[in-house]
């Protein structure tokens, strides 16, 4: 029988208040971690990603992830205090830096939204890696505030954004954003990234059966030879909001299958471990991949599960430590920071925390039968860790 969905704000107030007691200062001193860029979890992956989420609000209401009966106008969004100022972000993510991260997103809810965020990217693109190299800064956006932004983004250190598109067809895509917003905008907010020198660009496009499905083929026609990097996304069953059934998931194969009717693909390597995507690149008449006509990816957590190699940390709002987008707790650094934790503290603690990590949800969810995203228990929400 279907589980019913309790109700909403008190499963997801719960959601929040479910955090361990951070590790006790005094015990982290007795305990000593220090940094040496080569941490490894309980499953031997290192941490290389590291997704900081700035806001938990959003100005989209995609049903997939904020859907409009939950997050409404009542929806309990964190309060301001909450909020771990740019100052503390940057505390936590050098020391995350000197443990082995290569790579820094900034995501939310919608990243653009967070006010000064600029100021953030400044502190961010200054921190260098233990041999001295900047890291790779990226955002990801719905693209909405970006035509306005782009310049001011490129210019405070930002290098390359990815951006959220589910269709080109403007009635699928203001049904998808649920807040009738058009999709012209986006593409001018794409186009006024490349302008400002942000590159190379992706799109990121969740691909949901019977609502957009359809898309996918002109939405590779028209990024196609465009220099910006399409990726589809297997609909997944993170949170536990937005009714998630397998039979709404288009498996990548058979996406791949579709799109080969009309483009010669050929499978491209990886370009690093861990990496998310797998990489199609557009044919020449040889069979050839034709670097001017560019490349397609296919994320597919639900039916190639990539958890084997995943090096990715996310970073809430509020400082909670997430070990994987399905987690359901996270780790607490803001108390460590709040309560006069040194940076030594910061990294030894996050050091004992990633040693222990031994995650691989989309690979259990693929060993188990297929179950709506109500069942089992309460997962944190993609709106408050980011994607
Ligand atoms: P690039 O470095 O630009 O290639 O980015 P990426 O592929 O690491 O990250 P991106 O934020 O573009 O991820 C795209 C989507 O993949 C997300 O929105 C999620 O839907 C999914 N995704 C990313 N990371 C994970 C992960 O660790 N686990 C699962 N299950 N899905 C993920
Ligand atoms: N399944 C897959 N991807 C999702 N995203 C949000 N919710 C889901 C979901 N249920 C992705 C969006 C966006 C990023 C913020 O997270 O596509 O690219
Ligand atoms: Fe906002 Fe992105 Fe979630 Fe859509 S997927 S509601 S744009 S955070
Ligand atoms: Fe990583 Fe968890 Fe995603 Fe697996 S499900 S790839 S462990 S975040």
């Amino acid at each position: 029988m279907a589980e019913i969905i309790p109700p909403r704000t008190i499963a997801l107030i719960d959601q929040r208040l479910q955090v361990p007691p951070p590790p006790a200062v005094a015990w982290i001193r007795a305990n000593p971690m220090a940094t040496n860029g080569l941490l490894q979890d309980a499953r031997g992956r290192p941490l290389r990603d590291l997704r900081i989420s700035v806001t938990d609000r959003c100005n989209f209401r995609c049903s997939y992830c904020m859907p409009k009966e939950v997050f409404d106008k009542d929806y309990p969004y964190l309060p301001q205090r909450s909020l771990l100022s740019f100052e503390e972000i940057t505390r936590i993510a050098r020391q995350c830096v000197a443990h082995g991260v290569r790579k820094i997103r900034l995501t939310g809810g919608e990243p653009l939204l967070r006010k000064d965020i600029e100021v953030l990217i400044e502190q961010l693109a200054a921190l260098r890696t233990p041999d001295g190299t900047t890291v790779d800064l990226t955002l990801t956006t719905n693209g909405a505030l970006l035509k306005h932004k782009a310049k001011v983004l490129k210019a405070a250190g930002l290098q390359r954004l990815t951006v959220s598109l589910d269709g080109l067809d403007d009635t699928v895509f203001r049904t998808m954003n649920d807040v009738d917003f058009p999709v012209a905008k986006v593409l001018e907010g794409i186009e006024a990234a490349r302008a400002a020198g942000l590159g190379p660009i992706k799109v990121n496009m969740v691909v949901k059966r019977g609502t957009n499905d359809h898309e996918v083929i002109p939405m590779a026609r028209h990024f196609k030879g465009s220099g910006v990097v399409l990726r589809f996304i297997e609909y997944m069953d993170v949170g536990t909001t937005n009714g998630w059934r397998m039979g709404d998931v288009v498996p990548s194969a058979d996406l791949l299958s579709r799109l080969q009717t009309e483009f010669p693909l050929v499978a491209l390597a990886p370009t690093t471990a861990g990496e998310t995507a797998q990489r199609w690149g557009h044919a020449d008449g040889s069979g050839q991949h034709d670097v001017h006509a560019g490349e397609v990816g296919f994320i597919s957590s639900v039916t190639q599960a990539f958890c084997s190699d995943c090096n990715r940390a996310r970073l809430s709002t509020e400082g909670q430590l997430y070990l994987c987008l399905f987690a359901n707790q996270g780790h607490d650094l803001r108390s460590i920071l709040r309560s006069g934790g040194s940076d030594a503290d910061l990294a030894s603690a996050i050091g004992h925390i990633w040693a222990a990590r031994n995650d691989r949800y989309s690979e259990l969810r693929a060993a188990q039968p297929a179950q709506g995203s109500a069942s089992g228990p309460r997962r944190v929400e993609m709106s408050y860790i980011g994607g």
